[in-house]
């Protein structure tokens, strides 16, 4: 069997199986940030991807798909149920995003993440040559690195958490908070989006563990007669805990939005719309994280206030469907269409409704054409590990006009500071950030947006994973090397 050099694993992998009506099998881009920003790296290192094909019960064998080598891990009807859906999505999601909605604790959940996390560690010890370096993605296998590390030793690990980590007062109730560390600690570099979420692991590690940190390395006791030696005469691995902040492929969705069919699409949206002066636009996964109905809300409230006509404005909420098998996430939906379907009840008028809501993923096209077509840009989640849709906009947007409205809350915050940012819970506020949106000057409009595009420019996905790999490849045995 083949043996990769260069092994990266996630949950769901790059690419979704569908199959057509007429039995045919074939593949498709699968949503969601992670993917999007992994692909060029993969391509360009030949690697081996390992990952679940997104459905129960289908075994599927390993192929290539342009250019990158999927190696499928098959995921039981059980499986998908207790380990993505229940602990990945209903226990810590929650718990990791500020306990927004109440994180659920099952023993049951526990035992499939730890049956799950073991098969993938198994499934990557096998296909990954002598030396190789594998690169494991996000909160659904936390337990990856440490497993992987006790089959094959000769390895360099890292781990990407892609969502926020939590303060240590909210990441303490987890009941396995203690083995969710141990897991972590098996990498060599372990890497988080902001530097309050490496400093809250940091923590987690001293207080929780009891291990010392300096800076931003761990010494993580062990048993290996070769490790160095410590002051204290125990044996330690040196483990790394820094922030690389996600990005996206600002150069292609630049590429995208000059096309002029892409323009004319723009054009096109607005004329659907009536041509209102504001095109107001949020782009999320259906997610309770994302706070969709702050803003839904002030928007609603703007307009029955009698500061914005509703004649003059337009809301397009595109929220693609996400986890719906999972209560929280069922309920948000219902509670989501019933603010909508009233706002547009109570303030529409015969050809007009104030807020276009669409529950569907679009092609990339498409989405860049939205992002033209929109002077104001909401980002207002509650807590989100990056938000890449802020940093898609600001990458779409080559005439330097628009507006960013994003989230303190948002990873992307850090780095997005000419956005006007704001607190989503302040409904107030964000009503006010609206308006100041809508009256900015096109002067200050464009300093602001040329600002955004340089810093999003400049530090794009390939500075992400270039910078993460050369942390890892600090800690790896000289034959083996990544580009
Ligand atoms: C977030 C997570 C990813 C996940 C994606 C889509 O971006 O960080 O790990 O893949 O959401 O969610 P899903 O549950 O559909 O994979």
């Amino acid at each position: 069997s083949n043996r990769y050099a260069f092994v990266v694993a996630s949950n769901r992998l790059p690419v979704d199986r569908v199959v057509d009506e007429d039995g045919t099998e074939g593949w498709r881009h699968s949503p969601g940030g992670l993917v999007t920003a992994l692909e060029p790296v993969m391509r360009a290192n030949d690697g081996a991807w390992v990952g679940w094909v997104g459905q129960p019960d289908v075994t599927v064998e390993p192929f290539d798909n342009e250019g990158i080598h999927i190696v499928p891990v098959p995921l039981s009807a059980d499986d998908v149920q207790e380990y993505y859906e229940g602990f990945s999505n209903d226990t810590l999601w929650p718990l990791y995003h500020d306990v927004i909605e109440h994180p659920s604790y099952h023993r049951d959940w526990w035992n499939a993440y730890k049956r799950v996390n073991q098969r993938f560690a198994e499934q990557i010890a096998e296909i990954v040559e002598q030396d190789g370096i594998v690169w494991v993605q996000d909160y659904q296998l936390q337990l990856v690195p440490a497993l992987l590390r006790a089959l094959r030793p000769d390895l360099t690990i890292g781990f990407f958490n892609h969502i926020p980590f939590p303060p240590v007062g909210i990441y303490a109730q987890l009941p396995w908070r203690a083995q969710i560390l141990d897991g972590l600690l098996g990498a060599d570099v372990i890497g988080f989006q902001r530097q309050d979420d490496a400093s809250d692991f940091l923590r987690a590690v001293r207080h929780i563990k009891g291990y010392t940190t300096k800076g931003s390395t761990v010494d993580v006791p062990v048993d290996d007669p070769q490790a160095p030696r410590s002051r204290k005469g125990i044996t330690v691995r040196h483990v790394e805990a820094r922030h690389f902040p996600i990005s996206i492929d600002a150069e292609s969705f630049e590429e995208i939005a000059r096309r002029p069919e892409v323009q004319q699409r723009a054009k096109e949206i607005r004329d659907g719309l009536g041509n209102p002066t504001t095109v107001l636009l949020g782009v999320d996964r259906l997610d309770y994280t994302k706070g969709i109905r702050h803003r839904i809300k002030a928007f609603g409230e703007l307009v029955e206030d009698g500061r914005l006509a509703v004649e003059d404005a337009a809301l397009i909420q595109v929220a693609s469907p996400s986890r719906e098998r999972v209560d929280t996430y069922r309920m948000l939906r219902d509670e989501i269409e019933l603010t909508v379907g009233r706002i547009n009840g109570d303030l529409g008028v015969i050809g007009h409704q104030p807020i276009s809501y669409l529950h569907h993923g679009y092609p990339r096209e498409e989405m860049v054409a939205l992002y033209l077509a929109a002077d104001i840009m909401l980002v207002t989640a509650l807590r989100d590990g990056m938000n890449l849709v802020a940093k898609e906009y600001v990458a779409s947007r080559f005439d330097n006009d628009g507006v960013l409205i994003l989230s303190e809350f948002a990873g992307a915050a850090d780095e997005l500071k000419q956005a006007v940012i704001v607190n989503p819970h302040d409904i107030g506020a964000l009503k006010d950030s609206i308006q100041r949106a809508i009256e900015m000057p096109r002067r200050e409009r464009s300093t602001r947006m040329r600002a955004l595009r340089k810093r999003v420019r400049d530090n794009d996905v390939a500075r992400w994973s270039r910078s993460f790999l050369e942390a890892l490849d600090r800690h790896a045995p000289r034959s083996a090397q990544i580009d």
